[in-house]
């Protein structure tokens, strides 16, 4: 018996056609090709939030669900639908959960997954400019790229080198468009929806990237949202950049809230240097068992991760059982085997189109030289 999907961001008729194609004990790979029907993601890369519309969501969320209720439990969990395709994982920052995520994400759909870090490629003794290194990878025919990157932007700029789809894992303070997607997933999952939650993102919200994304997907998804820390970690005009709410006093930020979001304050980005001790931070804007009193009785707590406990969670609070840091951890590897399968496999309109394109550029390319030879040899 599958679980029964809530989530109302998933359309009423694509919750029942699953329940349905279940109790008929169809194929795994079946049910996801008939949720998908012929939807594509509208995007070739996933960069930032900014990249998805709200019909991208949907399908994303759509075609995780299947993954969240069945697949995940299963003592065999290995199914062919990117055998042959290679994934290249390629982190330039330390990471645990993100990169196992998507490592697992893609062997369990039978990719080749490749691991590269910035310091064991040949760009960190030996020179090799980041935009050569992707060109090589290019040439070896991956079908994918993952990057993570300390410099904000770096994904984008690499997008333009790779045949196929790139998807950010991280770049700088900018964003983290698949932890955003497995967040928002997540609130939907416990409150049925996003639209009309108040959500409150409490701490280092300057640095991070985590923010960053998250903040862009809920205003798409019509949430409330506010923003809570130290003025000197809250964006200047973040209120009226993003349309948030911004507080500096936590009891006020988080009461009658419905999510309780908090961050870890990066202090690999120098946050530290911007309040006065961790210990004054953790007093200010630490969540304790006391200050989730003030939120909604079915309030959420939620947390990234790496959770630093005493500062960022006090004693107990993983352990409320309102708490749901674990079920994002899940709900990640559930998105992310989601977007492998709709960027790789489900979506060669996209991949048509960019094919399209580099061959025109290279047709470009092929005439601008022809011309400067034959202008050379005159
Ligand atoms: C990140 O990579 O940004 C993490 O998931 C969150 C953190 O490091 O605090």
């Amino acid at each position: 018996m599958v679980k029964t999907c809530s989530l109302e961001d998933i359309d009423i008729n694509y919750r029942q056609m699953y329940v349905d194609l279940n109790n008929k004990n169809e194929e795994f790979e079946t049910i996801l090709a008939t949720l998908k029907g012929k939807d594509e993601l509208s995007t070739k890369n996933l960069v930032s939030i900014d990249d998805l519309t709200i019909e991208d969501i949907k399908l994303i969320f759509r075609i995780a669900w299947p993954f969240k209720a069945e697949f995940i439990e299963r003592d065999m969990k290995k199914i062919p639908l990117l055998k042959g395709k290679t994934v290249i994982n390629f982190f330039f920052e330390t990471s645990t959960r993100t990169k196992l995520s998507f490592e697992l994400a893609g062997k369990h759909l039978s990719a080749d997954m490749v691991n590269l870090s910035g310091s064991g490629s040949s760009m960190s003794k030996k020179g090799e400019t980041l935009n050569d290194t992707v060109r090589t990878l290019n040439a070896m025919h991956a079908d994918m790229m993952i990057l993570r990157h300390s410099q904000a932007g770096t994904p984008m700029m690499i997008a333009d080198h790779l045949t196929g789809p790139v998807i950010s894992a991280g770049d700088g303070w900018h964003e983290h468009p698949t932890q955003g997607l497995l967040d928002a997933f997540t609130i939907c999952e416990n409150l049925k929806t996003c639209k009309g939650r108040t959500v409150c993102i409490v701490g280092d919200i300057l640095h991070s990237r985590v923010a960053g994304s998250l903040i862009r997907i809920l205003k798409k998804m019509n949430a409330t949202v506010r923003l809570c820390g130290p003025p000197t970690m809250i964006p200047k005009y973040a209120d009226e950049v993003f349309g948030v709410e911004v507080f500096d006093d936590i009891e006020k930020g988080i009461k009658d809230v419905d999510v309780i979001y908090s961050l870890r304050v990066q202090t690999e980005r120098a946050a530290a240097g911007f309040i006065p001790t961790i210990r004054e931070y953790s007093k200010n804007y630490g969540i304790n068992l006391d200050r989730i009193n003030l939120a909604k009785d079915n309030v959420i707590i939620m947390h990234p991760g790496p959770v630093i406990r005493g500062t960022d969670l006090g004693n107990g609070v993983m352990e409320h059982p309102r708490c749901v840091v674990e079920d994002q951890v899940t709900n990640g590897f559930c998105i992310r085997m989601a977007l492998l399968y709709l960027m790789v496999k489900g979506n060669p309109g996209c991949w048509k189109d960019h094919q399209g394109k580099s061959d025109e550029k290279i047709k470009l390319a092929k005439k601008k030289i022809e011309k400067k030879l034959k202008e050379v040899s005159r």
